[in-house]
């Protein structure tokens, strides 16, 4: 049995009335109001998430069987708020990279702390052979055989889970004004671990390149973030993870478009960017030779439907401010790509986890796509 899995969809214990926690609802209402409404309707809904997660946290919650925890003492503590491995050999950060053959990446190199695993698509040269994948089966091919190592762990698994193209990139840069710490290591990869373990980020990824307005805080958040280099804290494996290939045959686009907009609607403050780790990659879908490989529309409206269909339209949920909604009609707008104006916070002791009992309650859980998400969180892997 796959002990991390069961752990993502167990704890479901009371939060701790101490914490600091955003008012999230609030923050929503008033920022929004400044903003077009797409964005407050992305706010709106990455708040209902959040506040209904929450109120089930706190709330008498008669556990389902899918819900029983027979794991045991676990480290995977929700309100635990830095995570200590059991076993000091045991890496915090898996790297899930893959390419056409393997090759030695600039400035990335095994440590003790940091595990790499290779796919590769041309040769067999990586740890795993998947010829043929999209990007999106490519990744969830490595994540499956991250999980199978993690399983075999008795910690709780890696931290985070962070995924690259094999042509990525990081630079380290230097802004003495905004950074949170003087002692940052050099090297962009310790560096950008050391954002990771500080700020522990529901979806932590550098400052993408293309970004030319100057830093004017320490750390950011943006609608749309590349898919160089994401690194996933492990309780978003709950349902941000695995990749939606769903919609592969038409666009490759698609699958890191549904990790951003799950990742606004459910983390909204928490899917950040160091400014002190620049990433950026050379090889270009436009203008190279892999352009012709992946189908690529970039017609988004595509995707946002295809999300509309995960939702029981009956299914009603109880909000702050607005009494009975249903979530669906939060997706009545083409989705944009903006920089997203928001408050970047540290994790402190906010849930990552999605439980359950959220997921049935929105969702339609006759979906395939819906009881696959269940199923992936149930299954021993
Ligand atoms: C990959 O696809 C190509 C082109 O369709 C095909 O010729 C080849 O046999 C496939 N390779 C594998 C291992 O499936
Ligand atoms: C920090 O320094 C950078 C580079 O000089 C500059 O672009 C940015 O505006 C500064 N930010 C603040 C908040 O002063
Ligand atoms: C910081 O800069 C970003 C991007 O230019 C902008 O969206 C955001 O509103 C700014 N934040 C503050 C506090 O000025
Ligand atoms: C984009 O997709 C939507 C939904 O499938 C469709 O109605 C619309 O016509 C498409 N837009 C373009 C420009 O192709
Ligand atoms: C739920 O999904 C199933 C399968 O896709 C579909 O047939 C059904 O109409 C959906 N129900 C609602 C209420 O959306």
């Amino acid at each position: 049995m796959n002990r991390l899995l069961i752990s993502v969809q167990s704890k479901l214990r009371p939060a701790k009335t101490t914490g600091k926690r955003e008012p999230c609802w609030h923050i929503s209402i008033t920022r929004a109001m400044k903003n077009i409404y797409v964005l407050y309707l992305i706010f709106v809904f990455g708040c209902l998430l959040l506040s209904l997660s929450l109120t089930h946290l706190r709330g008498p919650f008669k556990q389902s069987a899918a819900n029983t925890c027979e794991c045991g003492k676990s480290t995977l503590d929700p309100m635990d708020t830095k995570f200590t491995p059991n076993d000091e050999n045991s890496p915090q950060f898996v790297y899930l990279i893959q390419g056409a053959s393997m090759h030695a990446i600039q400035g990335l190199n095994a440590t003790p702390n940091r595990e790499i695993i290779w796919l590769t698509f041309r040769d067999r040269t990586g740890d795993i052979y998947f010829p043929n994948s999209t990007h999106g089966e490519g990744r969830n091919r490595l994540l499956t055989e991250a999980i199978d190592r993690a399983a075999e762990r008795k910690d709780g698994g890696y931290l985070y889970y962070v995924f690259l193209d094999d042509d990525v990139e990081l630079v380290s840069v230097n802004f003495a004004n905004i950074s949170w710490r003087t002692d940052l290591p050099e090297n962009p990869y310790d560096r950008f671990e050391e954002f990771l373990l500080d700020y522990e980020p529901a979806v932590g990824y550098p400052r993408p390149i293309t970004f030319h307005t100057g830093p004017n805080s320490t750390v950011g958040l943006s609608y749309n973030f590349d898919a160089i280099i994401n690194a996933f804290h492990r309780h978003t494996l709950s349902f941000l993870l695995p990749y939606i290939t769903d919609l592969d045959h038409v666009s490759w686009w698609f699958a890191q478009w549904f990790i951003m907009h799950t990742s606004a609607a459910f983390y909204n403050s928490y899917r950040i960017f160091t400014h002190v780790v620049h990433m950026k990659n050379p090889r270009l879908h436009w203008h190279n030779k892999l352009k012709g490989a992946y189908t690529d529309s970039s017609n988004f409206s595509i995707p946002r439907d295809y999300y509309r269909t995960w939702f029981d339209k009956n299914k009603r949920v109880n909000t702050v401010k607005w009494g009975s909604a249903s979530l669906l009609t939060t997706f009545n707008r083409p989705p944009m790509y903006l920089l997203m104006k928001g408050r970047p916070m540290e994790k402190n002791n906010m849930e990552y986890r999605v439980s359950t009992r959220f997921i049935t309650t929105v969702f339609n859980t006759s979906h395939p796509s819906v009881q696959r998400i269940i199923q992936w969180r149930n299954i021993p892997m």
